[in-house]
């Protein structure tokens, strides 16, 4: 049987030939790692989830999160979705993917033509005329990676939000942590130089005092003969949870996107952000012994 992330994978890359990709920072997540992604939350006792899709392409990460939902492996009655995405010419391919769940009586799904940067800014630094936005609960994300520029409309919004970061990805994943409610859960795939590239240091500093970081997972191949997996090694997934305590944190390695020998392990936070380091560089220890410092 196809899934709804399979649906929306296809749906999703005929609506693109078109796309401004670089522009808008456009690339489209598989069905197998969103649906990896999806099964990293933590099933809790909340009866309304709340889940943000911020820059939400074709919709494959709600899918994903939603083929489980239907599957029962989650213990929401409801779920209401705010999926955020500026680009119109993709909203067809959402509506789409979205409207395979509209038999669910208990499926509320928002599409918001807006810039997530500035609705989600302009709301957290009390603007009195933003559109309010509802506390989620979870939030899953390939946000668009871009430069922004010191001058930009977006650095500016964000600073007055109290963001000061370089890259869209990181102003996403960053107003995303601030828009969780406590206990909310993120897991959002992003380019592992946040990890220890110095420009990235206030964007540490923010996730690591909003939030404990659950899970890392890493592509790792051996061999890098693909240019595919050559591209998956600059990313990594990340599972934060909001007001969360500091704690042991899984990391877990697969060599591509089958995850065919997901490996994993747990390792005390404190050989991921090592105690008195000012940089609060994150290491992601790959084998119980050896350690990798992420480059
Ligand atoms: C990397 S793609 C990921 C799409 C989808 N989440 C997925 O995983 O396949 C990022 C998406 O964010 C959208 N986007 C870029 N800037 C945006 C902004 N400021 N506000 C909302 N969406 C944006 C792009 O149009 C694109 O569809």
């Amino acid at each position: 049987m196809v899934t709804g992330v399979e649906k929306s994978q296809s749906a999703t890359k005929k609506a693109v030939e078109r796309q401004r990709q670089a522009q808008l920072g456009q690339f489209f997540t598989p069905p197998a790692i969103a649906q990896f992604m999806a099964s990293l939350f933590t099933p809790g006792s909340t009866d309304c989830c709340r889940l943000l899709d911020a820059g939400a392409g074709g919709g494959s990460l709600s899918a994903a999160f939603l083929d489980r939902w239907v599957s029962g492996s989650f213990n929401f009655q409801r779920v209401e979705l705010d999926a955020f995405e500026v680009d119109q010419t993709l909203h067809k391919a959402l509506a789409q993917t979205l409207a395979a769940y509209q038999q669910h009586p208990d499926f509320a799904p928002t599409i918001r033509p807006d810039d997530f940067i500035h609705t989600a800014a302009d709301w957290l630094s009390g603007n009195l005329f933003a559109t309010a936005l509802p506390q989620y609960t979870h939030a899953i994300l390939n946000p668009p990676y871009k430069k922004i520029r010191s001058d930009s409309p977006h650095r500016l919004a964000l600073r007055q939000a109290g963001v000061e970061t370089v890259n869209l990805y990181s102003a996403f994943v960053a107003l995303a942590v601030a828009l969780l409610g406590n206990g909310g859960q993120l897991v959002a795939i992003i380019p592992r130089s946040f990890c220890n590239g110095p420009y990235y240091r206030p964007f540490r500093d923010w996730v690591l005092g909003q939030a404990a970081i659950r899970h890392i997972h890493l592509f790792e191949s051996r061999t890098q003969a693909f240019k595919h997996d050559a591209v998956l090694q600059e990313n990594i997934i990340i599972q934060l949870e909001r007001g969360g305590s500091p704690g042991p944190v899984t990391v877990s390695t697969s060599t591509d996107d089958t995850f065919a020998d997901l490996v994993t392990h747990q390792y005390p936070f404190n050989q991921i952000v090592l105690p008195g380091d000012s940089e609060r560089f994150i290491h992601v220890p790959t084998s119980p012994d050896f350690e990798t410092v992420i480059t």
